[in-house]
């Protein structure tokens, strides 16, 4: 029986970064997304989305299939919504929470049947789960809970010894960023001013958040490690704002 590993988001971004690195290691790949991926994907594409559970049950279905077993799901997924407490719509808040949180729920749920002792799951968090920006609420409600839930589900899944972690992303160079860096008078201004507050005065690549969940997800190299979080933000949280 062949181990997969599932990706949520994998079209873009870091998600297409951590399928291309597990495709190089040799693991069958399911990739989840809303749109299909640019160019020739080496991961297999499967159209979902991650807050519908309907969806993922049909993957659950082709996963069967293929008589797969789930080394690791890695919720990846996510969408931002670049408004504050008090411009944000009661529509927007459901879908930002649905997709970046109640997703995680909804995978773990749907995917559960082909996980196995010492599988894994990781989940995409963010800086913005301890120190934040204005604007983006809904956003930053999602990464604190997607924290808060690695650890309740590292306590619930570890007797059928699946480990749960997070990764924490600074600044990573992908559309999400992008578009972020778009609802400032000057993009070009704002993206310095980010590079520069990491002590390595720089951004992350997705690569660097697929080598760590690479080394997440390896029963070999983090078989002991559940329910923590790791920042990958080049020290930006380690900075005191007064520095
Ligand atoms: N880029 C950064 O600076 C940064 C920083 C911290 C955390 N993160 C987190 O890393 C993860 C990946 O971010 P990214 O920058 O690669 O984002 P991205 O916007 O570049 O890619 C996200 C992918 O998710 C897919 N997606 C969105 N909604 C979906 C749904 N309902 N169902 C299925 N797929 C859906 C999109 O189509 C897209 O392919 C996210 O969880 C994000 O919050 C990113």
């Amino acid at each position: 029986m062949d181990q997969c590993i599932v990706v949520t988001g994998a079209s873009n971004g870091i998600g297409r970064a951590i399928a291309n690195l597990f495709c190089e290691k040799n693991f069958p790949v399911v990739g989840i997304d809303l749109v299909a991926p640019k160019g020739k994907a080496k991961f297999q594409f499967m159209k979902a989305d991650v807050s519908n559970k309907h969806e993922l049950a049909k993957i659950g279905i082709a996963i069967n299939a293929k008589n797969h077993s789930v080394l690791a799901v890695i919720n990846n997924a996510a969408v931002q919504v670049e408004k504050g407490i008090l411009e944000t719509t009661e529509e927007e808040w459901d879908r930002v929470l649905s997709v970046n949180l109640k997703a995680i729920m909804l995978t773990t749920q749907s995917f559960f049947p082909f996980l196995k002792s010492g599988s894994s799951i990781v989940n995409l968090s963010s800086v913005h789960a301890r120190a934040t920006s204005k604007g983006m609420a809904a956003y930053v409600a999602s990464k604190g809970a997607i924290s808060a839930l690695t650890r309740a589900m590292a306590l619930e899944l570890g007797e059928y010894g699946i480990r749960v972690n997070a990764i924490n992303p600074g600044a990573v160079d992908t559309a999400m960023l992008q578009k972020g860096l778009a609802r400032n008078a000057s993009p070009g201004q704002a993206l310095k001013k980010l590079q520069s507050s990491s002590p390595l005065n720089k951004l992350g690549s997705p690569n660097d958040i697929a080598n760590l969940a690479l080394f997440l997800v390896d029963p070999e190299l983090a078989g002991n490690i559940t329910g923590q979080e790791f920042y990958c933000d080049g020290g930006v949280t380690a900075k005191l704002a007064s520095e």
